[in-house]
């Protein structure tokens, strides 16, 4: 195979692309019936220990949470928040080191169809990922609580944070309402010898737009592991494994994504589809990549693999 060609490129290219076609047809996922809106109490509740973390507080309209540590092996669960809820990140929070399963930090609404605002203000969580970071990444070595966030319900805005040293996986994106998320920054420099499955943006959600975030890790800068109606744009990722469409295994299915403006650096790829090795009922389908640049790549600028996971040697990329 054609592993180390490509050193430097600028790519301007429109994909499609689909694996053996699916046995049956692609339902629309996520389409998550409207509940009763759950209305905010117009209150303002300020977190600034573990302690303020409570049910009461989390259903008022404005959550305000002050810098503080978070309990070592607990999620801040910011989850079950009123639809229209405005989270404010006033200082920065770190989390204690535990080995165990994560998240660290957890956010969304209490119905599928609700959005809520995340405004980081330019403060930072803090990981700690240092103190986890061993060169094994999440298939082996000490137990790393992953991801560090997760967006797990509704949608609306994640915004404005910096996201500082996971101990593996960044932000998993489920979001089940339309979501953007903007002027993110996930630092992972400090993990270049030993972090690893750093991935900055792992996504399962539709209706998303990523743009203008900043990911400096080991892994992909994006992973989109199903869905459809996603634009990545104007991202600058160094450091790490380039702008992913997959893993896709059996049974997954992504469709309409827009791939544009994006730069990447010092990476072992620029763009890539990868599509697991014998996979089945499965369709990756309009790909569009538009005025993307990639530099520094040792492998290849641009890779679309069908057999991923065939080669030992590369399942960890
Ligand atoms: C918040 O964290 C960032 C990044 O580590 C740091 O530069 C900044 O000084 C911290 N702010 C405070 C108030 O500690
Ligand atoms: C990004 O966030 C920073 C920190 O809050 C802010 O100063 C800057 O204006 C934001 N940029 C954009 C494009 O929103
Ligand atoms: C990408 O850049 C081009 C040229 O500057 C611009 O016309 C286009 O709107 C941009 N696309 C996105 C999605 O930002």
């Amino acid at each position: 195979m054609l592993r180390f060609l490509a050193p430097l490129v600028a790519i301007l290219a429109q994909v499609t692309y689909s694996l053996a076609a699916p046995s049956h047809g692609l339902a629309y996922r996520g389409a998550a019936r409207p509940g009763a809106a759950h209305i905010g109490k117009r209150c303002t509740a300020t977190i600034s220990s573990p302690a303020d973390i409570t049910s009461a507080n989390l259903k008022c309209s404005t959550i305000n949470i002050q810098s503080f540590t978070m309990t070592a092996g607990k999620t801040l669960s910011l989850t079950g928040l009123a639809n229209g809820a405005t989270v404010n990140l006033l200082g920065n929070v770190t989390f204690g080191v535990k080995n165990w399963a994560g998240p660290l930090f957890d956010i969304g609404t209490s119905s599928s169809s609700g959005t809520f605002t995340f405004n980081g203000n330019g403060k930072t969580l803090d990981g700690q990922g240092a103190q986890y970071w061993d060169g094994k990444g999440t298939n082996g070595g000490v137990t790393k609580p992953h991801p560090m966030v997760r967006i797990s319900k509704g949608g609306g805005a994640f915004k404005c944070v910096t996201i500082l040293n996971s101990p593996a996986h960044a932000i998993s994106v489920g979001n089940s309402a339309p979501m953007t998320v903007s002027n993110v920054t996930i630092d992972d420099s400090a993990g270049t010898s030993l972090g690893g499955n750093t991935d900055c943006f792992d996504t399962s959600g539709s209706d998303l737009t990523i743009t203008g975030n900043t990911c400096k890790n080991q892994d992909d800068c994006l992973a989109v592991g199903s869905g459809s109606n996603i634009q990545f744009s104007s991202n600058f990722c160094t450091g790490g494994h380039g702008v992913s469409i997959g893993s896709i295994s059996s049974g997954k299915t992504v469709n309409d994504v827009t791939i544009s403006n994006n730069t990447v650096t010092n990476s072992m790829y620029g763009l890539r589809i990868k599509t697991v090795y014998g996979a089945t009922d499965a369709s990756v389908t309009n790909i569009v990549y538009s005025g993307n640049k990639a530099s520094g790549i040792t492998h290849q600028g641009v890779a679309i693999e069908q057999d991923y996971k065939r080669w030992s040697q590369w399942y960890t990329f």
